[in-house]
């Protein structure tokens, strides 16, 4: 018998969108193809402590969290659990979102730990989380956008006047990394700016403030490494004024459509600028981009990239896939795939000065 690929399938962390992480981890292990891996589920609890592996298989399947683990000490000694310390598990498919799970961090730690791993690599993945960052780029390589300034929490008060002049009204202002719309606001009134940046102050030092687009939002989901591929897009319909934390997973009023009902031209257009920001942003493996369809003009803007995306039964990258012919298992191999040869390639780098190499 061929022995089967050993896959950590890392979830949970300390972020907000923890449930959500559950949620995604639970339905790609049981997607993931058993004649091919073996498959085992390791949690990150909310202090970012790993559990042990058989609280981890119960957490993910009823998302109670042990009695004993509810508190700040360590769930486990070793700061590396068993099932990842070097040449236990082939591959680490980490499904951990928001800050320490997708902006760099983790995949870091999986870097420094040589095991290969799925998605963006540690540049792709901090340039994802980081709005602001993303932005600069998106602008530097003429890539639309909606047009906005970073604004920093030591320049409050009558600087940022100066620096949101040029944007008209409506302006929304969100934290710089963050994630789900938290600290997101729309700002219809100069009035209600500082308290917006106040917002978003909560939760970096660095706020964005943007011109608001009346628009439709679409989202694409792009696969691959040197030559990557992007699905056809879909549509999100927000439930409320825009798409906030709530609509994402409180009160379920928004829908996805797909395939998203814009014409060829459209389509072919955010395909193509998906593909574009994927590669300007060093990402590997997976992202799904998201678009402004702004209504007056057809005018197709990117809005973010997210390196780490919802995989739940009902989340817009697998689905996209799926309707694009690549159903979850096979989408699944792909990454796998991919981690593989990224670490393969990475491997066949010189890492020695030029005075051992004689
Ligand atoms: N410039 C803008 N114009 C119009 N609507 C906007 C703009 N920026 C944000 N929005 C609305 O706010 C929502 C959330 O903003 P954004 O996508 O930037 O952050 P996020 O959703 O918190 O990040 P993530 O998608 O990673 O969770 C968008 O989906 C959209 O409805
Ligand atoms: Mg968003």
């Amino acid at each position: 018998m061929v022995s089967r690929l050993k896959v950590v399938v890392l979830y949970g962390g300390r972020s907000v969108e923890r449930e959500v992480s559950r949620v995604s981890a639970r339905t790609i292990v049981g997607a993931l193809d058993r004649s091919k891996y073996e498959v085992l589920p390791l949690a990150v609890d909310e202090s970012g402590h790993f559990l042990p592996a058989a609280d981890s298989a119960r957490l993910l399947a009823d998302g109670r969290v042990p009695e004993r683990f509810r508190g700040a000490a360590p769930a486990t000694e070793a700061l590396v659990p068993i099932e990842i310390s070097p040449g236990r598990a082939d591959v680490v498919f980490p499904i951990i979102h928001g800050s320490t799970g997708e902006d760099g961090t983790l995949q870091g730690f999986l870097e420094f730990l040589g095991i290969p791993y799925v998605g963006a690599g540690v540049t792709g993945s901090a340039i994802g989380m980081d709005k602001a960052v993303f932005k600069m780029l998106l602008r530097s390589a003429g890539i639309p956008t909606p047009r906005f300034v970073v604004v920093r929490l030591s320049e409050r008060g009558a600087r940022v006047r100066e620096l949101v002049a040029e944007l008209p009204l409506p302006l929304f202002v969100k934290p710089a990394t963050s994630g789900s719309s938290v600290g997101v606001s729309k700002v219809k009134d100069l009035s209600r700016l500082d308290d917006a940046l106040e917002e978003a102050f909560r939760y970096d030092e660095r706020a964005l403030v943007e011109e608001g687009i009346d628009a439709r939002e679409l989202e694409c989901s792009v696969l691959g490494d040197e030559e990557p591929r992007a699905s056809i897009p879909g549509e999100v319909v927000p439930g409320h004024e825009f798409y906030d934390y709530d609509d994402k997973y409180r009160d379920d009023k928004s829908r996805l459509l797909i395939p998203a009902p814009v014409s060829e031209k459209v389509s072919e257009e955010v395909r193509r600028l998906a593909v574009d920001a994927f590669r300007l942003c060093e990402i590997s493996g997976m992202a799904r981009v998201d678009f402004f369809l702004e209504r007056a003009t057809d005018r197709v803007l990117v809005n973010e990239l997210n390196t780490l995306p919802g995989f739940t039964a009902i989340s817009m990258y697998p689905k996209l896939w799926e309707a694009s012919g690549l159903p979850l298992p096979a989408l699944l191999d792909e990454l796998i795939r991919l981690a593989l040869a990224r670490k393969e390639r990475r491997d066949r780098l010189v890492h020695k000065p030029p005075a051992e190499l004689a």
